[in-house]
């Protein structure tokens, strides 16, 4: 709200040339916000720190909206609200503040989650999912055009002993069965087939080879079985999808394979345009600045040296068809941080190729690793590989037997759902809560922890509003409403924690904005974190159901809004809003 005014100021006062400065805004102990803007500008306007705020301050125009600004310390501007503009803000219905602030909206390509078919989704893909799921949803909120794009693992050369392995169990066999229920049981079972195979004995790895021939060349008997096995590791997808409320479906599957036909005619192309050259006998991209550890250019290989495509060219005709097909004019990639190099050639390859012209961002959004206790990527715990069904089955058990003890009361049904809700919710919430691109260690304990920055901390403060409105028998008329309805009765803000709540509800579009922009869910768990923290004070100081008359309905009003944000946010996480907790 009052970023767009200092931003106005500092140009009046220093010249169009500084309003960019990204003025440093917070709570502060002495004031509703600080603003930390001179000291930066007072570098470059070769002013001291104090008369650079000084000069900001006497072009803010800030009436009616803050009731006292100052500067102080060595150049801080401190800026007290006023009480009835809050007052008023917090009432009106939205967007207010900053969601009024007119963005450019984007035609926006999400490629996340992207598992390979037979194989186990491992807890990196749990997270490419869950956070990448966040975004889209964030930035559907926010108005932009959003194409999910499911970038499966569905060709190459494993395809066919995959395919051998699965005709000669049988299709329908127990062993076949394992593509959904154990997919890496299946993979491996093909793997150590081809692995022992010889010509002599049973020929198995001559006909995985020719599979593949018949499978490139489009026979349409070994092309119906692919679809067929694929067909199976969507199965395991889409169950792993339902349990965790992601919005994927097989709409959004655009796997490795549905780029194939392109492949041959994009290396063409790049090797006649001079953009790839034959070297040591693969065709390789160099883009610039990409070097080896020799310091030599580092290639990217689009066809190797026995003709066979890869990894690489199928990335260079994806973005290609995400930028001319599907019209994007922002292609985010919510993949391992392991694969950053890949992608930036990718990408830098595709600018070079004219592909991807300069209007149209391209980003990796980085994923880091899920670690063990150990501190190494998590593959196995106490000497198992991890299935990521039963891991988060364990999540939900470990919360159900929480609720077990903490509701008794509660029906088995209703504590079920419950279970369900907060165990997932509690997962999903650690994946998110992190910066996306840090590792951390997953611990069951501290992410079903009902203290702290998790899941069940902030799902907690909303069903406890729940149960706060269903005693005052209001629970509908506060909920009911759409989330960016006015309150149901008008709120006064008096007491210093209600001013502290009303302060930081009016920051929420300035954060989705900024979620949306960089692409950080973390700060929206860090929003809600404070969201429920605040509220809890909040519900500690001032009485809500003892409270009388206009101060009881106020009270009321204002956990409904509250409440709403709660359960509005966390959807955008994809995390459910339990009843009772
Ligand atoms: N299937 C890949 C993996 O499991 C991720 C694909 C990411 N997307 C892409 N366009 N390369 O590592």
């Amino acid at each position: 709200m009052v970023v767009p005014r200092v931003q106005a100021a500092i140009a009046h006062a220093f010249g169009d040339e500084f309003r960019d400065t990204d003025p440093v805004i917070r709570p502060s102990q002495f004031a509703d916000i600080q603003v930390n803007a001179a000291m930066a500008l007072a570098r470059n306007v070769g002013l001291p720190p104090r008369e650079a705020a000084a000069r900001i301050v006497e072009a803010l125009d800030v009436d009616g909206l803050c009731s006292l600004v100052e500067v102080s310390g060595p150049g801080f501007i401190n800026l007290t609200l006023d009480g009835s503009w809050i007052q008023e803000l917090l009432n009106a219905s939205e967007p207010a503040g900053d969601a009024a602030r007119p963005a450019p909206l984007h035609r926006v390509v999400v490629d996340y989650s992207s598992p390979n078919v037979a194989k186990e989704m491992h807890v990196g893909h749990l997270r490419t999912t869950v956070v990448g799921d966040s975004i889209v949803r964030v930035l559907e909120a926010l108005g932009h055009t959003v194409i999910r794009q499911n970038h499966i693992g569905d060709w190459g050369t494993p395809f066919g002993m995959l395919i051998e392995h699965w005709l000669e169990v049988g299709e329908d066999s127990p062993d076949a069965a394992l593509l959904i229920d154990d997919p890496s049981a299946f993979y491996q079972a093909a793997r150590a087939k081809f692995d022992a195979s010889t010509p002599e004995t049973d020929g198995f790895a001559t006909r995985a080879r020719l599979r593949v021939v018949s499978l490139q060349a489009g026979d349409p008997e070994t092309f119906a079985v692919w679809q067929r096995l694929v067909a199976q590791s969507k199965r395991y997808f889409n169950a792993i999808y339902t349990v965790l409320g992601i919005s994927l479906t097989d709409d959004h599957i655009a796997g490795e394979s549905s780029y194939d036909a392109h492949l041959a005619q994009l290396c063409q192309e790049l090797e006649e345009r001079g953009i790839a050259r034959i070297s040591e006998g693969a065709l390789c991209t160099f883009p610039a600045g990409f070097t080896g550890r020799d310091g030599d250019p580092l290639p990217l290989i689009i066809r190797k040296s026995d003709g066979g495509y890869g990894y690489g060219t199928t990335d260079l005709a994806t973005i290609r068809y995400r930028v001319r097909d599907l019209s994007a004019d922002r292609v985010l990639y919510v993949v391992g941080a392991p694969q950053n190099v890949h992608l930036r050639m990718v990408m830098a390859t595709a600018r070079d190729a004219g592909w991807l012209p300069d209007a149209v961002e391209a980003t990796h959004v980085q994923i880091g690793n899920v670690l063990g206790e150990d501190g190494k990527i998590l593959k196995s715990r106490a000497g198992n590989p991890v299935k990521l069904m039963a891991l988060l089955q364990e999540a939900v058990d470990r919360a159900r037997a929480v609720i077990d003890a903490s509701r008794p009361e509660l029906s088995d049904a209703e504590r079920a759902v419950t279970a369900r809700q907060v165990g997932i919710g509690a997962v999903k919430y650690a994946d998110l809560s992190t910066g996306h691109d840090t590792e951390y260690v997953f611990d069951f304990d501290r992410m079903l922890a009902l203290t702290g920055n998790t899941g069940p901390y902030v799902q907690y403060a909303a069903a406890r509003i729940r149960s706060i409105l269903r005693k005052a028998g209001e629970l509908d008329r506060h909920v009911g409403a759409a989330a960016g309805a006015a309150p149901a009765a008008t709120i006064a803000v008096v007491e210093p924690a209600e001013r502290a709540l009303a302060l930081h509800l009016l920051e929420y579009d300035a954060t989705l904005q900024k979620v949306g922009e960089l692409l950080e869910p973390h700060r929206l768990c860090a929003y809600l974190f404070e969201l429920a923290q605040l509220f809890t004070a909040f519900y500690e100081q001032c009485p809500v159901l003892k409270a009388e008359d206009t101060v009881r309905e106020s009270r009321l009003a204002l956990c409904g809004v509250v409440l709403r944000r709660l359960s509005g946010g966390l959807d955008l996480l994809g995390i459910e809003t339990p009843e009772n907790m």
